[in-house]
């Protein structure tokens, strides 16, 4: 792979719901960076598991990464709690974890011209994916805030689900994401913490802005 020099690369790391998503897709607007939500690749995974278990394995998995497209990351299929789920069950997997990383590295270090970079968001994003970024990113909430917020979402798709049973799920994958020994989620030490509990989007947004701005204009 080829990597673009002089591109803007943007990492975030963050738990379940923190508002990490929002937050990198305004950014990515902002500067006209090619956005990643890293965590749709595990979740793409998880839906083609829940759908086809007896298909699922490496070979599959690769044949899967291979054809997958930056647009197959928006389906809507993929939001419901339970891929969610499995996905962290799926990202604990080492085998599986090198075939996503090499379609996300392609994204990260070689966008399409027409941007000017890249950002990504996920949980080993700031140290394992893209250790150089220009800038790094840790945003957190606390697990009530983030399960209410999931909820609403989706609520908003209909789904029935209760507030309940998101806060379960939600700390069953931060103790899975925080815990496990490949790649586990964490805060690096060059990475600015963003804690999104009592800020609007508006407000987060203009904090990264500023940090960013700072530097690219020196
Ligand atoms: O961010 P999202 O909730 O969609 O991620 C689903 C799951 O995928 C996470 O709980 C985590 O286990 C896994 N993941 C990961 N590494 C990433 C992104 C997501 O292990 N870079």
């Amino acid at each position: 792979m080829k990597r673009r020099k002089n591109i803007i690369k943007i990492a975030i790391d963050s738990p379940a719901a923190a508002g990490a998503g929002t937050l990198a897709k305004a950014i990515s607007k902002h500067y006209n960076l090619l956005y990643v939500d890293t965590g749709k690749t595990y979740r793409v995974l998880a839906r083609e598991k829940i759908n086809n278990p007896k298909k699922f394995n490496l070979t599959f998995v690769k044949k899967k990464i291979n054809k997958l497209r930056i647009k197959d990351l928006n389906k809507k299929n993929l939001l419901s709690n339970e891929v969610g789920t499995e996905a962290s069950i799926i990202a604990k997997n080492k085998s599986i974890r090198n075939l996503v990383h090499e379609f996300q590295l392609k994204f990260a270090y070689s966008p399409p011209k027409r941007y000017s970079g890249s950002c990504l968001d996920g949980r080993d994003i700031t140290y394992n994916i893209v250790p150089d970024a220009d800038f790094k990113f840790f945003i957190n909430a606390n697990v009530r805030t983030r399960a209410l917020r999931r909820y609403k979402e989706l609520k908003k798709l209909k789904m029935k689900i209760s507030f309940k049973e998101v806060l379960k799920s939600i700390k069953l994958r931060d103790k899975r994401d925080y815990t496990r020994k490949i790649a586990p989620l964490k805060k690096t030490k060059d990475s600015v913490l963003i804690n999104t509990t009592n800020l609007s989007k508006r407000a987060c947004f203009l904090k990264i802005k500023k940090i960013i701005d700072k530097k690219i204009k020196n």
